[in-house]
């Protein structure tokens, strides 16, 4: 099912659904592509961001309409009134699920790098592709703490450490590691091209890019 024909919960009956007349299918057609969201999560400095980066560039360059979505950047805009609270990191990362979807109905792949500490709130997501019949793929992108606390591309483990950041994740603040992502990256065991070359061929076997 696509976004154009599913009907959602609305907070009053009185919002209804507007299916239109265009599927995803169209839309992949068009682009001779299929649609999948790839959600990669991970602390701070597990590299999250330069793997996704690095995907992102591959795929464009094998003709791939792709999106990467960055917890990051949708809190400089979207998601700018939310702090690190555990309630807060939840909102954060429903919203990113929804755009994701959004995206996705597009005919786009998504690559959604957010620390998504949280194995509810990361279901959540699966989920709701799930009703719009989306692929979704998790990645856990990790490495031992002390490689990303060495790696402190931001600076932000120094200042945690020093007790000017609080709920840092893996200091103050708790990450639940998946158990059931389709892909595990250990970023201190294999390099960037590695790590992309490992989601590609995720992405193959599922069928959702080919050549
Ligand atoms: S999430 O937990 O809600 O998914 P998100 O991925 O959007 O987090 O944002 C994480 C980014 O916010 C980090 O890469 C880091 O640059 C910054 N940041 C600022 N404060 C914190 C904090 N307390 N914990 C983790 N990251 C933080």
């Amino acid at each position: 099912m696509s976004e154009t024909d599913r009907p959602r919960e609305a907070a009053s009956p009185d919002v209804v659904w507007d299916a239109g007349t265009c599927p995803r299918t169209e839309r992949e057609r068009l682009l001779g592509q299929r649609a999948a969201t790839l959600w990669m999560t991970g602390i701070s400095g597990s590299g999250k961001s330069t793997v996704a980066a690095a995907l992102e560039r591959r795929l464009v360059e094998g003709g791939r309409l792709v999106y990467r979505l960055d917890g990051d950047n949708l809190r400089h805009g979207l998601n700018a009134d939310l702090g690190f609270s555990a309630e807060d990191r939840a909102e954060n990362v429903r919203r990113a699920g929804e755009v994701c979807r959004l995206l996705a109905d597009t005919g786009a792949i998504v690559v959604a790098t957010f620390i998504s500490p949280f194995t509810k709130d990361r279901l959540a997501c699966r989920r709701v592709h799930e009703a719009a019949g989306i692929p979704f793929l998790e990645a856990h992108v990790h490495c031992p703490l002390e490689v990303a606390e060495s790696r402190d591309p931001k600076g932000l483990y120094k200042k945690a450490r020093g007790g000017g950041i609080a709920h840092f994740t893996g200091i103050g603040q708790e990450y639940e590691p998946p158990t059931d992502a389709e892909i595990d990256l250990d970023t201190s065991r294999s390099s960037i091209d590695e790590s992309v070359d490992r989601l590609i061929a995720a992405l193959r076997t599922r069928e959702l890019i080919d050549g």
